[in-house]
Formats: C-alpha cells, sequence, structure tokens
C-alpha cells in the first residue's frame, strides 16, 4: 500500500449495520493498520461519537434504523465522513458531497480504495473547501439557462472529492471545458491534469498510451514509457469518448478505478497511482451496456455523479451570451473592434439548432470576424447553414435553374456535406459520422464537390 505509513493507527469508526460487510470492512481498514470501532446503527454510532474521537468516520448510507448521510451533518468537532452505499445514485452522491461527506464510495469497495479514502478524508479536515463564482460563469463555462447553473453546482459540489464523473452530452457542449473545470476547483489543481482522446487511437495503442509499456512489450516499445495513468499521478485523468474502449481495455479500466492499480504493457510490476478519473461520452452508455458493448460493472463504477450538458438548442436563451464571449476573444485575437451583431444576424443565430453546438457557434463567430467588412457582423457574415436555414438542403432556385436533373441531385449533397463539416467544425471524422459515411467517403466526396 503506498501511504500505508501515513494511514496507520488512524482512528476509525465504522459504521454499518450488516454483519458481513462490517467484517469484511473491518478486515480492509484493519489490514492497513488502521484501528477500527463498529457501529452497527445511526443510534448506536451517535453515541460513539459523543464519546470518543475519530479520524474518521466509514458510514454505510444504509442503515436499519435510517440514512448514514444524517451523520454527514457538519457537527462540532465531527469527524469526516466516507460514505458508502450498496445504491449508488448521481443524487446521493452530490447530495452527500454538498453536505459535506468528505467522499463518496460504492460498494463492493476495493481494500486500495477505502483505505485511502478514509486517510485522505482525515488528512484533509479542517481544510476550506472552494467558493463559488459568479451567477453565470464558471472558469470560462458561460451560461445562464436554469440547466447550466445546474451543471455549475454539480461542478461545484463534486470538485472536492475524489469521485469519479462521467461526463455527458453532444460534442461540442462543453465536456472538455467541464473536465478542466473541476480539476480547477479541486484539491488537486496544482497536480497534472491528463487528457486522452480515447477514439483517436487504435485499441492496441490506447492501452499502452493509458497504462505505459516496458522496453520490448511490442514491436516499436523500443524503451519504457510510463503512460497517462502515472503521468496523471497526483492529479486528474480525463478520458474522452470512452465508449470505444475495447473488452479488454474496459478490465484494466475497472481494475484502475477499483484498486488505483494497473501494470504497464508486457510488465508484471503492479503501479499504484493517485488519480481523480472523469470520463466522457457521446453516446448513450446505458444502451452500450443493454446492447453488451459496454461492462455494465464498468458502467456503473464510473455513472457514480454524471454531469449531462445540454445541447445548445435546448438553452437557445444562452446563445446572446456565448456569441458575445467569442466575439470578445476573436476580435481581440484579429486585433479588431466590432460593435456587435445586427439584429438580423443575431435573429438568424437565435433560430439555428447549432447540431454542433458551442463548438459550431464558436466556429461560426471566429469566421464573421475574419469576414465582417464593416462594423457590425451581419447576415451576409455567418455561415449559409445559418443565415439561411433550409436553403442549405433544398437550394430552390438553383435547382430549376441548372441545365439538368443529375447536376441539380449534387447540390444538395454538395451543401450537406458543407454543413456537416461546418457543424462538427471542420472535423472530418466528426463529419463523416454526421451523414452516416465513413472518412473515405467523406473525403471522395469532397473532392468531386472541389471542397478540398
Ligand atoms: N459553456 C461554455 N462557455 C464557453 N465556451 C464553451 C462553453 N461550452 C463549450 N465551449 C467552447 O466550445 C468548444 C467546444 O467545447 P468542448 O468542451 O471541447 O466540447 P466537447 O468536449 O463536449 O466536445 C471549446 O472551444 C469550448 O471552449
Ligand atoms: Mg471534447
Amino acid at each position: 500500500m503506498k501511504n500505508g505509513g501515513e494511514m496507520a493507527g488512524l482512528n476509525v469508526l465504522l459504521v454499518d449495520g450488516d454483519r458481513v460487510s462490517a467484517a469484511q470492512h473491518t478486515a480492509l481498514l484493519e489490514g492497513n493498520g488502521l484501528r477500527v470501532t463498529r457501529a452497527e446503527s445511526l443510534a448506536r454510532a451517535r453515541i460513539l461519537l459523543e464519546a470518543g474521537r475519530y479520524d474518521v468516520a466509514v458510514v454505510m448510507a444504509e442503515l436499519p434504523d435510517g440514512d448514514g448521510t444524517q451523520l454527514v451533518a457538519p457537527r462540532n468537532g465531527g469527524p469526516p465522513v466516507v460514505l458508502m452505499t450498496e445504491h449508488g445514485t448521481v443524487r446521493g452522491a452530490v447530495d452527500a458531497i454538498r453536505r459535506g461527506a468528505a467522499d463518496y464510495l460504492v460498494c463492493p469497495v476495493a481494500a486500495g480504495e477505502l483505505c485511502e479514502a478514509a486517510s485522505r478524508a482525515a488528512a484533509a479536515s479542517g481544510a476550506p473547501r472552494e467558493t463559488q463564482g459568479g451567477p453565470d460563469a464558471l472558469d470560462g463555462l458561460i451560461g445562464a439557462d436554469l440547466r447550466m447553473a445546474k451543471v455549475f453546482d454539480l461542478i461545484d459540489a463534486v470538485a472536492a472529492a475524489r469521485t469519479t464523473v462521467l461526463l455527458t452530452g453532444e460534442s461540442g457542449t462543453g465536456k472538455s471545458l467541464v473536465a478542466r473545470a473541476i480539476h480547477r476547483r479541486s484539491p488537486r489543481r496544482s497536480g497534472p491534469f491528463v487528457e486522452v482522446a480515447c477514439g483517436a487511437l487504435p485499441d492496441t495503442l490506447l492501452e499502452s498510451e493509458l497504462f505505459g509499456h516496458v522496453k520490448g512489450a511490442f514491436t516499436h516499445a523500443v524503451s519504457d514509457r510510463p503512460g497517462k495513468f502515472a503521468a496523471a499521478d497526483g492529479g486528474t485523468i480525463f478520458l474522452d469518448e470512452i465508449s470505444t474502449a475495447s473488452p479488454q481495455l474496459q478490465v484494466k479500466l475497472l481494475r484502475v478505478l477499483q484498486e488505483r492499480q494497473f501494470e504497464p504493457v508486457g510488465s508484471i510490476e503492479t503501479r499504484a497511482v493517485d488519480v481523480r478519473v472523469i470520463l466522457a461520452t457521446n453516446h448513450d452508455l446505458a444502451a452500450e451496456v443493454e446492447a453488451g458493448r459496454f461492462r455494465r460493472d464498468l458502467y456503473y463504477r464510473i455513472n457514480v455523479v454524471n454531469i449531462e450538458l445540454p445541447p445548445l438548442r435546448d438553452r437557445p436563451g444562452d446563445i446572446e451570451r456565448l456569441a458575445a464571449h467569442f466575439l470578445q476573444k476573436y476580435q481581440a485575437e484579429a486585433g479588431r473592434k466590432l460593435r456587435g451583431f445586427d439584429g438580423e444576424a443575431m435573429d438568424r443565430m437565435r433560430r439555428y439548432a447549432w447540431p454542433g453546438n458551442v463548438r459550431e457557434l464558436e466556429n461560426c463567430v471566429e469566421r464573421a470576424v475574419v469576414l465582417c467588412r464593416g462594423a457590425t457582423i451581419s447576415r451576409d457574415d455567418l455561415p449559409p447553414s445559418v443565415a439561411r436555414p433550409g436553403e442549405a438542403v433544398l437550394p430552390k432556385d438553383h435547382a430549376a435553374q441548372s441545365s439538368g436533373l443529375k447536376e441539380a441531385m449534387t447540390l444538395p449533397e454538395k451543401h450537406l456535406i458543407v454543413a456537416a463539416l461546418e457543424a462538427a467544425g471542420g472535423n472530418r471524422q466528426d463529419a463523416a459520422a454526421r451523414l452516416g459515411i465513413n472518412r473515405s467517403t467523406l473525403y471522395k466526396k469532397m473532392k468531386k464537390h472541389g471542397l478540398l
């Protein structure tokens, strides 16, 4: 055990009404040198807390005489509480942490997980909690919509603990930004923040990218490489597009989430890391589980706290605010001073559905700043998909005028491709996915339409 030395001798109050699990948890804690006193009910726990001093309380949420969360209520001189539950829910985790729980673990817990949570809680007790930022912005995240306010609230609530966080939402909704905000507001902020785009690498490479490898593990492994988990030690690792993980990788992820341990590819030596894991996906993971493509146990493990980013079209009130924010950013970069958007341009932007979400809006504003000739951005400075919705898909006049059916038929395709590329911020992989074709087909079509 990595910090066995720091843990030894800690006085733990274990509150667990189930004799079997209490015995298991006692064994895990005592095995690492912690001293355990057990209470089998809320009532008994209260008596013991009055009578004795504990460095940390490890409390099951489900107790015979009530909800263990009650012990979290900040009391004078009470020990920090690590809450455990048989039935992890997002609400439960968020409520517990917001009320002041030091950590929230879902059973079954591994030895390392439980002991580290307990010692971390004991060490951190008394440390001040973060204060909240402004009402409609948080660490570069803009949003005044009620749903975004909830997102900010969740970020704030979960930042302090090491709880795994799952970010869901369409591409471009701000998942990467949220992951950084959580890290920056956590006690790990001075540690590394390591981001891995899991979808961008083939399985075999991804495994060694994450866990490292030893020299000779495979053909191109000419030297030892520590990998991203090792690089994130003491900080946060952000695994983007997690639904692409292969079954083999899912097993390894499960282990590192449970025990904070792994073996580099080709090595039998186990490494321990202290990382907070944040994951993101724009797929419906529950559906992936039902389809048998994603492990159920891993899903439960990563779905402790789920922060869902709403698509931009569901928060139209934020469009203007975000547009103004990006205008500031890009006119500063371009060394220009613009007055803003005229009424018609803003109207078009408000009506548009933004399939590429905030990323697409950002690209739209960046492009407009470059194209704009006057002092105000007008409709003509916007991409066709935004400025002339509908026409992009079926250009009426054009179709009628053009020389033949065949030529007319290719126009909608070209417009669709342009729209998809714009929505994807120029990312071809993403654009191809939106169109339901593969990347090489998209490439061929772009060539055909003179888009390359
Ligand atoms: N609420 C927001 N406020 C300001 N900028 C945002 C917001 N949401 C997203 N962005 C910006 O939009 C772009 C896409 O966001 P990103 O976090 O990469 O999305 P995702 O990871 O969900 O695809 C980034 O440039 C990001 O800075
Ligand atoms: Mg992202």
